[in-house]
């Protein structure tokens, strides 16, 4: 059954927020560069592209049930950071408003009856919680740390070992 109106509109708009996921870690990954953390600068970027691979995933969903995908313009991300830790406590921030988001959206499915949208819409929200429970140990382990530089670049190091997860959404994405 085609999707109706009402969850394009909200999927198109969902793939948006998600595209503006891919572009914050984007600039969050130049600016972690820009303060040689290449390490954070890499799990940055790999954040980046899950969240690109994210988009396609709904993008795919909407022409998969006949929907029209419409790419909305993209916002102007953050430039500057305070510093690392600023980024992490705003990265757990932003995956915990896209959760909100999500919930929405699922919530939307409910009340149109769409059956097909909610079971798609439960990889997301499964994904929410892996994306809050890592930003969430990282603004953690930054917290520890405080300010021994010595005990950040051994986290840089760490965070340079980041590969790219399989690709969930099976876009070829990645
Ligand atoms: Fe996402
Ligand atoms: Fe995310």
């Amino acid at each position: 059954m085609a999707i109706n109106q009402t969850m394009q509109d909200a999927f198109n708009e969902h793939i948006n927020h998600e595209f503006f996921a891919s572009y914050l870690y984007l600039s969050m990954s130049a600016y972690c560069e820009s303060i040689n953390l290449p390490g954070f600068a890499h799990w940055m970027r790999i954040q980046s592209q899950e969240e690109y691979s994210h988009a396609m995933k709904l993008y795919d969903f909407l022409l998969d049930r006949d929907g029209k995908v419409a790419l909305l313009p993209i916002a102007q991300p953050a430039l500057e950071f305070a510093s690392v830790h600023d980024v992490m406590q705003q990265t757990l921030d932003h995956e915990r408003s896209v959760t909100g988001l999500i919930n929405g959206l699922y919530g939307k499915a409910v009340a149109e009856g769409d059956y097909a949208s909610q079971v798609h819409l439960q990889w997301f929200i499964t994904e929410q919680i892996e994306e809050e429970k890592i930003a969430s140990e990282l603004v953690e382990q930054l917290n520890l740390i405080g300010d021994r530089g010595d005990a950040l670049l051994f986290m840089d190091r760490e965070l340079a070992t980041r590969t790219l997860a399989p690709d969930p959404a099976g876009t070829g994405a990645t």
